[in-house]
């Protein structure tokens, strides 16, 4: 762990949960607002609740309206809406940032926006998710799907009425994917944070496809929170209860596996994967009925690059190296319709005609998060962020963008604070940002979950049962899937070289829209951004840590 080379006379235990629970709760009064907000976004049923935290905090009910932030240019066009006064309150959104852009776009794509917000339930929870370039395969497997349960329901009866005449072919086949806290190797033998997890699940569910298994999918609960708490099933159920399958193909010997490939590296997935070489035939890998897979790996670009078995039948099913994970992702899991309307609300600023978006996503260390009071950085050091950006904006910049949007994803408040002052501060944006069109934007969300690899237990952290811990849990789920979702939907995105933002790039429409920048102590910090070669292809990325 990463605490045990520190001094023997410090406590050890004090500090490992203080260090947890900074990851959860910044701080205090962080807690306030947002877990209120949260929970106004979470549970919208809950107006009064909502209402009255909303109007005991005054940053929160501060309206702007179309008059505080009057469009800069266009004046010439079509009238703004004027009966969508937007404000963080009724938006439901826990930061200005977003309204302070919103005021710079053009009148149409106000007016458009408008249109997609509703005074009582805040924003469209419709994504408008673009799947017309998945291929063909959904229907085909939601059918298969739906037989693998219907054969999983006869197979029960015919157990209960003592048939003993099972054949095999009664017997449907299954594959898993498991998430579960290995009491003997915490941490470590863990399925780890959110993109581990997502790794984990897309890839096990392209093995079912491969292979023409029905799909599950479980997070034990509590660790932190169930699957069904944070997404929606858009199509398929993959819900399952993972010990009473396991019972009933161990006990009556139908034939059970367990797989468990975390943390394998790039040889070990290959030898894991591909023991036959190209001409693999998944089928033959894992060969039981019901096979349980732990993993926080991805293998599915691997399988573009390396196997000819199914080069036509991917082809066939219009999957493609580039769009597989991100039609996979939409195809099995949605996030609740209260995270919805908050990723709506800014998904759809930036994706606007006269808006070009760029997603930032800065890993700092965990120092910021343990000790939040000894956070130091500032753009001083993380400048080279900013300057890609500005590289990137003078590069893509066309004549129809009125505004450029820069969208920040940290794990240092600090570093948050400085980048939404550059909004108004004429100081620090002439150091940094070097134009006077482009709007810093924030979600104001609890930044523990940043990176994904600190979505803790609450073993780890040491959680009690109480429903507010389980609360606090779930924000702090809901908020890294949201982040990851919208980082995904900035037409650019500026990454950290781990598993989160790397699952972003994989979500996001355009293969060549994102730029992995190294740490901050790296010799290689100076990367041309303007240049379209700097754009980290799939194929690098998927070399990267959780593979791909
Ligand atoms: C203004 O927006 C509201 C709310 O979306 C909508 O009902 C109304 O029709 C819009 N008015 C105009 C003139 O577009
Ligand atoms: C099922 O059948 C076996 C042998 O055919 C018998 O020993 C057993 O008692 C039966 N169990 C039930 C629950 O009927
Ligand atoms: C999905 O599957 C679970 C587990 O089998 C079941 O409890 C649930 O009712 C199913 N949901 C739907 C909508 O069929
Ligand atoms: C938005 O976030 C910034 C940085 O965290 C913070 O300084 C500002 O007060 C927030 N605004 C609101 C209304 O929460
Ligand atoms: C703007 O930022 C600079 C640098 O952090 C700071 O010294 C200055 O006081 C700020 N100005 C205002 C008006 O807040
Ligand atoms: C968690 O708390 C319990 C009881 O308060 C204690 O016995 C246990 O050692 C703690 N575990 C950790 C990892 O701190």
């Amino acid at each position: 762990m990463t605490y045990q080379h520190l001094n023997s006379n410090v406590d050890l235990k004090q500090i490992k949960f203080r260090y947890n629970m900074a990851k959860w709760l910044t701080t205090a009064s962080m807690l306030t607002v947002i877990l209120l907000a949260l929970y106004s976004i979470f549970y919208p049923g809950s107006q009064s609740n909502h209402k009255l935290h909303l109007t005991t905090d005054h940053d929160l009910t501060h309206s702007i309206t179309n008059e505080d932030f009057a469009p800069k240019q266009n004046s010439n066009s079509a009238k703004r809406n004027s009966t969508c006064q937007f404000s963080t309150n009724n938006m439901m959104i826990s930061n200005d940032s977003l309204l302070q852009a919103l005021s710079y776009v053009s009148d149409q794509d106000f007016n458009n926006y408008c249109d997609s917000w509703d005074s009582e339930y805040g924003f469209s929870d419709d994504l408008h998710l673009n799947n017309q370039d998945c291929g063909n395969w959904q229907d085909a497997f939601s059918t298969l799907q739906q037989q693998r349960l219907q054969e999983l329901e006869q197979l029960k009866t015919k157990i209960a009425e003592n048939e003993s005449l099972l054949n095999s072919d009664d017997v449907p086949a299954f594959v898993s994917y498991v998430c579960q806290e290995d009491p003997m190797h915490r941490g470590s033998r863990s399925c780890g944070g959110l993109a581990d997890r997502m790794s984990g699940m897309i890839s096990t569910f392209f093995y079912a496809l491969m292979t023409n298994r029905g799909f599950f999918m479980n997070w034990q609960e509590g660790d932190p929170t169930s699957l069904e708490s944070v997404f929606e099933k858009p199509t398929i159920n993959w819900s399952f209860d993972p010990e009473d399958m396991k019972q009933l193909y161990k006990s009556d010997s139908l034939g059970f596996q367990s797989v468990n490939t975390l943390n394998f590296n790039w040889e070990k997935i290959r030898a894991a994967m591909f023991p036959d070489g190209p001409i693999q035939d998944f089928n033959e890998l894992w060969t039981s009925k019901y096979v349980e897979v732990k993993s926080n790996r991805g293998y599915i670009i691997r399988t573009f690059e390396h196997s000819t078995r199914y080069t036509d039948t991917l082809n066939e099913m219009g999957l493609t190296k580039t769009n597989s994970f991100r039609c996979i992702l939409d195809y099995l899991l949605r996030p609740k319709t209260g995270a919805r309307r908050f990723i709506n609300a800014y998904k759809q600023l930036f994706q606007m005609d006269s808006v070009l978006s760029i997603g930032l996503q800065i890993r700092t260390d965990d120092q910021a998060m343990a000790h939040p009071e000894d956070d130091t950085n500032n753009f001083e050091t993380w400048n080279y962020f900013i300057s890609c950006a500005n590289d990137l904006r003078d590069a893509k910049r066309q004549p129809h963008h009125k505004r450029v949007v820069y969208f920040l994803l940290t794990d240092s408040n600090k570093l948050r604070q400085e980048f939404v002052a550059m909004n108004n501060n004429q100081t620090l944006r002439d150091r940094y940002i070097k134009d006077d069109q482009t709007s810093m934007v924030v979600t104001g969300l609890p930044i523990e979950h940043i990176e994904a690899k600190t979505v803790k237990t609450k073993f780890d952290a040491n959680i009690t049962d109480s429903d507010s811990d389980h609360e606090r849990l779930l924000a702090g789920v809901n908020s890294a899937v949201i982040d990851n979702w919208l980082l995904s939907y900035t037409d650019y995105r500026l990454i950290s070289r781990q598993g989160f933002g790397k699952m972003a790039a994989f979500h996001a429409n355009d293969p060549r829209s994102t730029i992995s920048l190294p740490r901050v102590d790296s010799k290689e910090h100076v990367v041309d951004c303007g240049n379209p070669n700097s754009f980290t292809t799939f194929d690098t990325l998927s070399t990267w840590w959780s593979l791909g």
